[in-house]
């Protein structure tokens, strides 16, 4: 059994296409684990011609072979759990044997979807955030004022927590709402209760398991959601998700120690693309940002919002790379490029590069485009030399191996440099 436990890391703002990488790479693992935020997180998958989206399980799920574990920096939403431990029991087999849910995980209630909507409209600068209740998932955690998994193994302690919160918060979202908050207690229990009695054999001390498999030399992938540039700490604060995206999240979401993560990762579309509000200094609000778009399907996997777009930013991805500790790249989407007569990049921010994005000068290098199409490729000398001057300009200027390219969403359609 190999060793190696081997990050994986979007370095964008998200949606960079890690879901593809992770499903690909998955089945030469033992364990795939969900180390940071909820059912914020839309990672597709395409299988046999199929398109399918996960939300909170780990996209390596699908693998047979592979142990699923979601970890203890993760925030669950059980009826999005559950109805996706169904539906991939449609594709593979029995999902349940092999999932293993942390019991520090906190669970995310109808509250926390409420306040989200709350506070979104309230704020003066949205965040455009995915109602999902994953703020304030996270803010329950933080005041020590949340419910975890583990309360599920005892369905007496858990009712009791229930019925308390459902009054304290109802309480609170009258004060701070404008309209009246009212939760239907007796839906909210039956419901949450129905879902700890089946979700209750995959509850488990899952960092206590990884560490079982370390010593075990087993293979863990560590799976990332949303992007370095959402990340609680290194993100465009406040335009961020609650959660630390970058790899050292994966060391306290998972329960494993830093000295186990033997390789990370990256994940980088060749352009950028941002879902919600905040800066983004190399959007293009044109034609051509329309045109990225269009040619590269950018609307969001959980909420369907289209994706704003524009060019690749080294500046920012230098950045991502140096605090991940990034060993090697995947260029995703490469083949949206394809009919583009010109392709920029930016190489420099005139100021310096802050992730805050503020007070941004950009200087681009512009590169010819290949105006042909690249999806058929299998091999590196397949792609027109004019993509090929692309993807050596970006390893050269970040000084970073890009091992793996794709040029479309199927299995097949990936390159090995
Ligand atoms: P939240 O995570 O729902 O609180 O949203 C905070 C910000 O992160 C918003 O701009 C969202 O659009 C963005 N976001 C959260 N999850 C993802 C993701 O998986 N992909 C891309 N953006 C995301």
């Amino acid at each position: 059994m190999m060793r190696s436990t081997l990050g994986v890391i979007g370095l964008q703002w998200g949606d960079e296409g890690k879901g593809k990488i992770v499903h690909r790479l998955s089945r030469d693992f033992s364990y795939v684990v969900r180390f940071n935020g909820g059912n914020n997180a839309g990672h597709t998958i395409v299988q046999n011609g199929q398109s399918f989206v996960f939300h909170i399980l780990p996209s390596g799920i699908l693998h047979p072979s592979v142990i699923g574990i979601i970890g203890d920096g993760t925030v669950i939403d059980p009826s999005i759990l559950w109805n996706e431990i169904q539906e991939a029991n449609r594709l593979t087999d029995s999902v349940q044997n092999r999932l293993f849910i942390s019991e520090n995980a906190h669970v995310i209630f109808p509250w926390h979807i409420e306040m989200d909507i709350i506070l979104e409209k309230q704020r003066s600068c949205k965040i455009g955030t995915t109602k999902r209740g994953i703020g304030p998932v996270y803010g329950d955690k933080i005041y020590r004022t949340g419910i975890r998994m583990r309360s599920m193994l005892q369905p007496v302690t858990f009712l009791k927590e229930l019925k308390e919160a459902i009054s304290e918060k109802e309480a609170f979202l009258n004060q701070i709402s404008q309209e009246p908050v009212h939760f239907d207690a007796k839906k909210i229990i039956d419901d949450y209760m129905f879902y700890a009695e089946k979700l209750h054999p995959m509850i488990k001390d899952t960092g206590s398991v990884l560490r079982e498999a370390l010593r075990k030399e087993k293979s863990i992938l560590l799976e990332g959601a949303q992007g370095t540039l959402l990340d609680i700490n290194y993100g465009s604060y406040p335009y961020v998700t609650s959660s630390p995206t970058t790899i050292g999240g994966a060391t306290t979401g998972a329960g494993i120690p830093p000295s186990s993560i033997h390789d990370v990762l990256g994940i980088v579309k060749a352009y950028v693309t941002r879902v919600g509000e905040g800066p983004f200094p190399t959007e293009q609000k044109n034609e051509l940002g329309e045109k990225l778009a269009q040619e590269g399907h950018e609307f969001g996997a959980t909420t369907g919002r289209p994706r704003r777009c524009g060019w690749l930013d080294l500046p920012a991805l230098q950045y991502a790379i140096d605090i991940n500790g990034i060993t090697s790249l995947a260029l995703m989407k490469l083949d949206v490029l394809d009919s583009f007569s010109e392709i920029a990049i930016c190489t420099e921010y005139k100021n310096g590069f802050s992730p805050a994005f503020t007070e941004t000068e950009l200087i681009y290098q512009t590169f010819p485009g290949w105006n042909q199409p690249t999806r058929h490729c299998k091999t590196w000398s397949e792609l027109p030399p004019k993509a090929q001057n692309y993807i050596q300009f970006i390893e050269d200027a970040i000084h970073c191996p890009i091992n793996i390219i794709s040029v479309g969403p199927g299995e097949k359609e990936t390159i090995l440099k």
